[in-house]
């Protein structure tokens, strides 16, 4: 079952696809280079906007399709910057910019993809309060790249690890709810509940990934296997197996050399799933899906409710 067949909501998504390929043909080059960037995205950023807008009574589809546009693309900017960080190929299926141009061009592409979001999110005036959440969701999910990009190929302590992945990706989902909750104008305390589902299934989303990065089917992921570890990004699977102790020496050495060859990479893999890290890794994630379907809050409709449970129990039993 792909994502989106799994959360039971199609509604807005063929005008969401419309949406995206509109925003990105300013000019024939522009269209070709980034069409095929969106090709394989589960699109789950904009999914959770537009559920949680359709929380309360008054949805209005023109109203929250620009912003939806605006957070895939944002996300995408966020991927294409992202892949020349990381030296990756490999990004939902097709060659990364960086691979197939240059860096320099992913660079602007990305730039550009931002700038377009923006230029969405001004046309449709939709107020100071959801521009203010977009800035500080970029300016967290920078804040943690380069807290990333400081500690490449450091262990870090398990309170650095969720910080990261909290301002890299749950901050990003919970932005996705809140702003959802504030188009629906539901009452504060219940926008802070969606928000706090997001962060709970955004943790979630990230350990599944990190887990994904060492187990996942290159086929099926669309990225190359062992790519945290190739570029120094040590995650919660190899703090655990460290922590584990049994060949903590040898993974200990692969981890912080600076260059991971493939054997090195299938050595890890070997000695992660010797250790309990993956389950660690799975109940962890399990925990963090039990909390956000409690944050769900009793006011929103129902057919939104059931949405929002089923994409948080696909999040931990995702291969994608
Ligand atoms: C993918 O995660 C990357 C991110 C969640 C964030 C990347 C953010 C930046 C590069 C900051 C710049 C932002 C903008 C908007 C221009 P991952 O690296 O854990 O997963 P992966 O395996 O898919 O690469
Ligand atoms: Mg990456």
């Amino acid at each position: 079952m792909n994502f989106i067949s799994a959360t039971g909501f199609t509604d807005d998504l063929p005008d969401l696809e419309i949406s995206i390929e509109k925003a990105v043909s300013d000019d024939d080059f522009i269209k070709k280079i980034c069409t095929p960037l969106f090709g394989g995205g589960k699109r789950l950023r904009p999914i959770l906007f537009l559920l949680c807008a359709r929380a309360g009574k008054n949805y209005s589809k023109e109203k929250a399709l620009p912003l939806a546009t605006a957070l895939e693309l944002i996300h995408t900017a966020s991927l294409v910057h992202d892949d020349i960080l990381d030296g990756a190929n490999k990004r939902r299926g097709v060659e990364t910019l960086n691979s197939k141009y240059s860096a320099q061009i992913a660079v602007l592409v990305g730039d550009y993809l931002f700038a377009k979001a923006f230029q969405l999110v001004s046309e449709n005036n939709y107020g100071d309060e959801i521009s203010l959440a977009l800035s500080k969701l970029v300016k967290n999910l920078c804040i943690g790249e380069i807290m990333q990009d400081r500690a490449l190929f450091v262990v870090p302590t398990l309170s650095e690890y969720y910080s990261r992945i909290n301002l890299k990706t749950a901050f990003f989902l919970s932005t996705c709810c809140r702003l959802g909750g504030i188009v629906a104008k539901l009452e504060k305390s219940d926008v802070e509940n969606l928000a706090n589902y997001g962060t709970s299934l955004g943790l979630a989303f990230q350990i599944v990934d990190d887990l994904l990065d060492f187990f996942g089917e290159e086929k099926v992921t669309g990225k190359a296997l062992g790519g945290d570890l190739k570029s120094g990004v040590i995650t919660l699977p190899v703090i655990r197996a460290l922590q584990a102790g049994k060949n903590f020496t040898t993974l200990k050495n692969i981890i912080t050399q600076d260059k991971i060859s493939d054997s090195d990479v299938s050595t890890a893999i070997k000695i992660i799933s010797e250790s309990d890290a993956v389950e660690y890794c799975k109940n962890r994630a399990a925990s963090h899906i039990d909390c956000a379907k409690l944050d769900l809050p009793p006011v929103i409709e129902n057919s939104v409710k059931l949405s929002l449970e089923k994409i948080s129990d696909f999040v931990i039993n995702r291969n994608r």
